[in-house]
Order: C-alpha cells, then sequence, then structure tokens
C-alpha cells in the first residue's frame, strides 16, 4: 500500500459522450484547495481521433489506419486532477499527448482555456504550449545527459526567450519547490536517483508556470517509497502553482489516490468516467469492474471477488465490431457485436457515465467470455 497522505476524491464534475454537467458536490478536499467553479473546463475535448497508418512495402504503402484514440469526449475542469487508467497499448499517451497537440489529431475539436487549439500555428501555438505541460515516466533520462541541471529546467524559458540573468532566478526558484537545493542546478541527470530525476523534470514544465500538466506515469518507474514522496508533491505543486492535472497510469490505486475523477480506457475509447470514490463504490462498466478487482487493495464494505479477463487485446487497427471489449467480457450479448454502446449516465446520475449496453450488471465469479461473435 502506499504510504500516501488520506485525503477524500472530491467530486468535480463530469462529462462524456457529449454530455455536460455541472459541479454536484465538493466536499472535503484534503487540503487542496478551493475546488473548481462549476462549469469552469480548462480542457475540453470533442470527438478527439488519433489514428497511425499502418504502412508497409518497400514503397511503404498505407494498408490499414491504428486506430490509438477513436472518438474521445472529455472535459477537464480547471483545478481538478483527472485521472486516466487502462492496460498498456489502450491509448492513454497517445491521447494526452493529442490533446496538448504534441501530435495532431486526426480528427475532433480540443478547446483549452477558450482557445480552438487545432487552430493556433506558429507563435500562437508556441506562447499556448506554455500552458500545457507534460511530465513523462523518466522526463530527465530521455534529456542530454551533457547538460546541467540549469540547462536543462531553464531550457523552456530559453526557448521562451527569457533573459540568462532572470532564466537562473527562475531556475533556481523552481528547485527549491521541488525540494531541490541551489547545489543541484550545476550538476547533471546522472547524478540523481530516479526519485530526484523526476523532482528535475517536474521543475522543467513548472518553470513556464504552466494552467495544465499531463502527467504520464510520473511514477511507475519508482520505488513505492518514493512513489508516495512524488505523489505527495504533485498534490502540493497543484495547490501551489494552480494547477490542472491529467494523470495517467496503470495503477488503480495511485490513480485513485490523487484523482477527482477517473476516466477509463480500454482500445481506444473512454468507457468509464466517475469521481474516483464512485468509480471505486459502485464501478458500472465490466471492464472496470475487472480492473478494480485485479487492485490488492480490497474496497471497504464490499467482498473482494477476482474477475479473470480472458483472451488478449484486440487489435487496435481491427477493433471489434459494435462494442470494443465484447471480446473479453464475460456478460457480452448479441446485441453488443452489433450495436455500439454510447458513453451515458444510467442510474448513478448525471456525473458517472459508462459505455455498456448491461452497465452495472453483476459479473459471476468464474463466468468466463460468452463468444457473441
Ligand atoms: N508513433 C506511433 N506510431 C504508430 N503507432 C503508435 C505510435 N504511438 C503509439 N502507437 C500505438 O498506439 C496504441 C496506443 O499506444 P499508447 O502508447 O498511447 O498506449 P498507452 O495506453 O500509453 O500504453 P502504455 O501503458 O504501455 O504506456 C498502441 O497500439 C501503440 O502501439
Ligand atoms: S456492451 Fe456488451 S460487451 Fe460491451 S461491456 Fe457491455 S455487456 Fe460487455
Ligand atoms: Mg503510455
Amino acid at each position: 500500500m502506499l504510504a500516501v497522505r488520506a485525503r477524500s476524491p472530491r467530486a468535480a464534475g463530469a462529462s462524456g459522450g457529449g454530455v455536460t454537467t455541472e459541479v454536484s458536490a465538493i466536499p472535503e478536499d484534503g487540503g487542496q484547495g478551493p475546488g473548481p467553479e462549476p462549469a469552469d473546463v480548462l480542457l475540453s475535448a470533442r470527438g478527439v481521433k488519433k489514428y497511425f497508418p499502418v504502412r508497409t512495402g518497400i514503397l511503404k504503402r498505407t494498408v490499414g489506419q491504428l486506430q490509438a484514440v477513436d472518438g474521445v469526449d472529455l472535459d477537464i475542469f480547471r483545478g481538478e486532477t483527472v485521472g486516466l487508467v487502462g492496460e498498456s497499448g489502450c491509448g492513454k499517451s497517445t491521447l494526452g499527448r493529442t490533446l496538448l497537440r504534441l501530435l495532431e489529431p486526426t480528427a475532433g475539436e480540443i478547446e483549452f482555456d477558450g482557445v480552438d487549439v487545432r487552430r493556433l500555428g506558429g507563435r500562437d501555438l508556441k506562447a499556448m504550449r506554455r500552458h500545457m505541460q507534460i511530465v513523462f515516466q523518466d522526463s530527465v533520462g530521455s534529456l542530454d545527459p551533457r547538460m546541467t541541471v540549469r540547462d536543462l529546467v531553464g531550457e523552456g524559458l530559453r526557448i521562451h526567450r527569457l533573459e540568462r540573468k532572470h532564466r537562473d532566478v527562475a531556475v533556481l526558484d523552481v528547485l527549491e519547490r521541488v525540494g531541490l537545493s541551489a547545489e543541484a542546478a550545476g550538476r547533471y541527470p546522472h547524478q540523481f536517483s530516479g526519485g530526484q530525476r523526476q523532482r528535475i523534470g517536474l521543475a522543467r514544465a513548472l518553470v513556464l508556470r504552466p494552467k495544465f500538466i499531463v502527467a504520464d506515469e510520473p511514477v511507475s518507474a519508482l520505488d513505492v517509497s518514493i512513489q508516495s514522496q512524488v505523489l505527495n508533491l504533485l498534490v502540493e505543486l497543484k495547490q501551489e502553482f494552480d494547477l490542472t492535472y491529467l494523470f495517467v497510469a496503470h495503477d488503480l490505486a495511485v490513480v485513485g489516490y490523487i484523482s477527482d475523477r477517473v476516466a477509463v480506457m480500454y482500445l481506444g475509447k473512454v468507457v468509464e468516467l466517475a469521481t474516483s470514490e464512485e468509480l471505486f463504490r459502485r464501478p458500472l462498466h465490466p471492464y472496470t469492474m475487472a480492473l478494480l478487482s485485479a487492485n490488492p487493495e480490497p474496497v471497504p464494505g464490499r467482498k473482494h471477488q477476482r474477475v479473470v479477463l480472458t483472451g488478449d487485446v484486440p487489435s487496435p487497427i481491427d477493433p471489434p465490431s459494435g462494442c470494443r471489449f465484447r471480446t473479453r467480457c464475460p456478460i457480452a450479448q448479441p446485441i453488443c457485436a452489433e450495436v455500439e454502446p454510447l458513453l451515458v449516465p444510467h442510474d448513478e446520475g448525471p456525473d458517472h457515465v459508462a459505455a455498456c449496453h448491461f452497465a452495472g450488471t453483476p459479473i459471476q465469479v468464474g463466468a468466463q467470455h460468452a463468444d457473441v461473435a
């Protein structure tokens, strides 16, 4: 279990499948400052797709499209943390990068702080990028090892043409805020541990004073004891810098701790979205139920039953018809192969959406996938 400070997940309003809802409740916030205003959307995605062409032969002819992200609707409210969870290859990183326009969307609309991100180019895009940063699993490990921390952290400011003397002041300030000494500025990345390198990665992002950070598996490569330190730092920095996070991870315990709301992804689509509390308490989608049941941490008040998914994740080049989860779903019915379920609310209120024709149906332990193809 992670040694993270206790806090209550905060309801922050939700939307999905084109449904926009208002904040329903903002209970105790665990010391993270005031919650977002109703309907104060910082980032809005509608029908976002990212396909990668599949090429073959000497002429590199396009023979298909890998549908990494296939029609995602998501509103992220100012000041909240949305967790994005799902198996490897389901499209989490691609979605995060596409929202920041580090990858060009194949289709869809992305609005950030009221601005249509897809229309931006040149100087405007550069200016916008300052407000939208990304932190990777090892944000520093992939960078030039010959650069000092001072230069690594100050790089964004240099790109934005801030003078050296002002840059150095800003770098030292941000290093202190992520818990590193001024002496660290003159050292090189390999001289730091994994946890310290993540602090440097955070400093690189924060020095530009962004509004929004995509944190892509920022603690996945760290020891459990270090994970909790970095998670707690992320929580503190969020408050200090007025940040909004999209927090990507495959570990539900981590996601549940840090997130106000959680989006569950499967094969390029969001299949369920709810407040963390609600998602853990009452998952509606069979895939979420399976993910939760694989979580070693039991949910208080619920009998722990393991739902084992059979079969491989289908190829995103040729996904199943209807519901993409149907080839592994223990409760699939013939309609699931024919009609794609929409991400809509069910009986739990408008803030909890799931894409399943039989949302909320309990899964019998030992139930196997019923072949409906
Ligand atoms: N640049 C690329 N070119 C072609 N295919 C890609 C590219 N980037 C990602 N993909 C494919 O898109 C799909 C989604 O990948 P993505 O990295 O977004 O998944 P993920 O959920 O972040 O996985 P992980 O948990 O392993 O990081 C995968 O099938 C992957 O192989
Ligand atoms: S729509 Fe059908 S196949 Fe898809 S998750 Fe629901 S029951 Fe399973
Ligand atoms: Mg990834």
